[in-house]
């Protein structure tokens, strides 16, 4: 262990039984440079450089441009945050950065500013897992909650139900075989001629149709708690071409309705179902496509019927932020880990 590590660990000793620490998140894991400053829970500040109108014009995230993009963003950002959160740096506790998982040139860049910053203050920096920043963002959203929960991950690259036994102990129940399910939104977004990122629009278009057109339900009578987006999104695009070939219009928001409805009934039923198996009363739901209003109301009304309690975090928590990074941080140092050395490296494709 480095001479740094060690002071490093002593100060992160202190913290124990602190409610109240002050702790800088830094997020740059994909297209969105994100700094935000939390005191125990309440948010202080919280700045998101969005790079989508960037990104758009390519239909999907350009790695090598983003990162360029986060070097650009990344010191104002930090400066921005501290200054409305009314903070000093000096005076900040611990700081928390994305190390995975995400593009990698993306994430070196908050982790490389990160290392340095938190180097030249002095201060113990954690190494934060994002997927499991998604979920620790509920702590902050819920102030009452406390594991143990089962939690939905659903993002753009991942899907999966977790059982949260501790503030960081997860244990992934059942993930995707194939396509993450924000992924399959913004595929199938792209086959209805709807820009990145697809989620949203496809929510919105949904509202302008109703479910009339069959698709395939991946896993239909069979006990998972696994997920299976890609049949659904192929079914999507033989639909696309079969009406093309036709010459015939492609319902488009019926089809984003129907997309839709199937995508969130598979997700809010896993999630009931591993709430039920692992006999958990409270679940949770984490990452972009959380912020999807027919999932949230297909959660809320599960959970009524079978008396779960069900948390999520307020739509512009949802999608990547520096709130969920700093809430992991704080979770890392609840449950006792060791701040990150010098030498950390990013780590693109680690799991929840
Ligand atoms: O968690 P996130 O911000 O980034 C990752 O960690 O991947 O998730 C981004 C994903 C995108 O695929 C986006 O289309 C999706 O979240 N998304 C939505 C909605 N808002 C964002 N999907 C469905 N409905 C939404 N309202
Ligand atoms: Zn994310």
């Amino acid at each position: 262990m480095s001479e740094y590590l060690e002071r490093m660990k002593k100060k992160a000793q202190a913290f124990e039984g602190r409610g109240d620490l002050l702790i800088l998140g830094i997020e740059s894991s994909c297209d969105e440079t994100a700094c935000a400053v939390l005191r125990g829970k309440e948010i202080l500040s919280n700045k998101i450089a969005s790079q989508i109108e960037i990104h758009k014009r390519f239909g999907g995230v350009v790695p090598e441009i983003a990162s360029r993009n986060h070097v650009l963003a990344i010191d104002n950002l930090v400066k921005e945050a501290l200054d409305e959160a009314g903070v000093r740096q000096e005076e900040l506790d611990a700081i928390g950065v994305t190390y995975g998982a995400g593009l990698l040139g993306a994430l070196l860049v908050g982790e490389s500013y990160a290392k340095a910053f938190a180097y030249a203050l002095d201060k113990p920096l954690y190494a934060v897992n994002h997927i499991r920043g998604h979920i620790a963002v509920n702590y902050v959203a819920s102030p009452d909650l406390e594991p143990p929960f089962v939690c939905l991950i659903a993002s753009g690259g991942h899907t999966a139900v977790a059982l949260a036994k501790g503030y960081d102990d997860i244990v992934l129940l059942g993930t995707t075989q194939d396509d993450a399910c924000g992924e399959a939104f913004d595929k199938v977004a792209r086959v209805l001629g709807l820009p990145y990122p697809g989620g949203p629009q496809i929510q919105a278009l949904a509202e302008k149709g109703r479910p009339t057109v069959k698709l395939p339900h991946p896993f239909k009578g069979v006990d998972t708690l696994d997920f299976s987006f890609s049949g659904i999104k192929t079914a999507v695009i033989n639909y696309a071409n079969t009406v093309k070939m036709r010459g015939e219009e492609l319902p488009a928001a019926d089809m984003a309705c129907s997309f839709q409805e199937l995508v969130t009934d598979i997700m809010a039923e896993n999630l009931v179902r591993a709430a039920h198996a692992y006999n958990c009363n409270k679940v949770v739901i984490a990452g972009g496509v959380g912020a999807n209003i027919r999932l949230r109301a297909k959660v809320s009304e599960l959970a009524q019927k079978h008396s779960l309690t069900a948390c999520y975090p307020p739509i512009r928590l949802c999608t990547d932020n520096g709130v969920m990074i700093a809430a992991q941080a704080a979770c890392m140092i609840k449950a006792g880990r060791l701040p990150a050395d010098y030498d950390l490296d990013a780590d693109a494709g680690v799991k929840p």
